[in-house]
């Protein structure tokens, strides 16, 4: 055995020890993202589910809107007005419409009616100043029923009522 052909082997022996251990940390790192992908995998899940639980709720809290204000509407023009109803109804509206406005996560206009634009630095101020001017009503709605008062709740109630067409030309999609 000459001498050149030893020093071959040696460096040859190296070589594999050094793809051994390439080896084990290519495998480490690939355990390494597989884990980090699942976690994510998860996390978009997770994000996902609370996306969809904010439009379920905005859009049952927005029907509920819809419906109460109508019957509210008419039992303020009955000629005895039934204030404990009224109270409790214009407490659930102000309820409703003070959550909505964290019930529009970013990223949560697929699979919904509301468009992108409530997201846009150039209208997002119009939609919450809507939603808070709907607030505002309700909340006049509220404080009129503990007085009793039929015309400031009446008012209320047209307050809130002015806000929907025009928050929804601008930022609701017809389908
Ligand atoms: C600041 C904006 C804004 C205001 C104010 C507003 N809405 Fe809406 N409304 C929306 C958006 C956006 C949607 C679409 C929700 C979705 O599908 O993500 C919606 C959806 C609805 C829906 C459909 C719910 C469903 O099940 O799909 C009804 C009903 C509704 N609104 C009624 C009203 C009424 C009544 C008022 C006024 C008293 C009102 N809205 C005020 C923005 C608004």
């Amino acid at each position: 055995m000459n001498k050149k052909r030893v020093k071959k082997q040696v460096v040859n022996k190296g070589a594999s020890e050094r793809t051994t251990r390439l080896c084990a940390s290519l495998i480490g790192m690939s355990m390494l993202s597989f884990t980090t992908v699942s976690w994510a995998a998860e996390t978009i899940h997770h994000h996902e589910v609370n996306v969809e639980q904010a439009i379920e709720q905005r859009q049952a809290a927005f029907s509920d809107i819809d419906s109460t204000t109508r019957s509210v509407a008419r039992a303020l023009k009955q000629d005895d007005v039934d204030w404990v109803w009224v109270s409790e109804k214009a407490d659930e509206l102000q309820q409703h419409s003070q959550r909505l406005s964290g019930l529009f996560p970013l990223g949560s206009a697929e699979g919904s009616k509301t468009k992108e634009k409530v997201w846009d630095n150039k209208h997002q101020g119009a939609f919450h100043t809507g939603l808070a001017h709907m607030d505002a009503g309700f909340v006049a709605l509220y404080h009129a029923a503990q007085k009793q008062n039929r015309q400031a709740a009446l008012q209320g109630v047209e307050e809130a009522q002015s806000t929907c067409k025009g928050c929804h030309r601008q930022f609701r999609a017809l389908w």
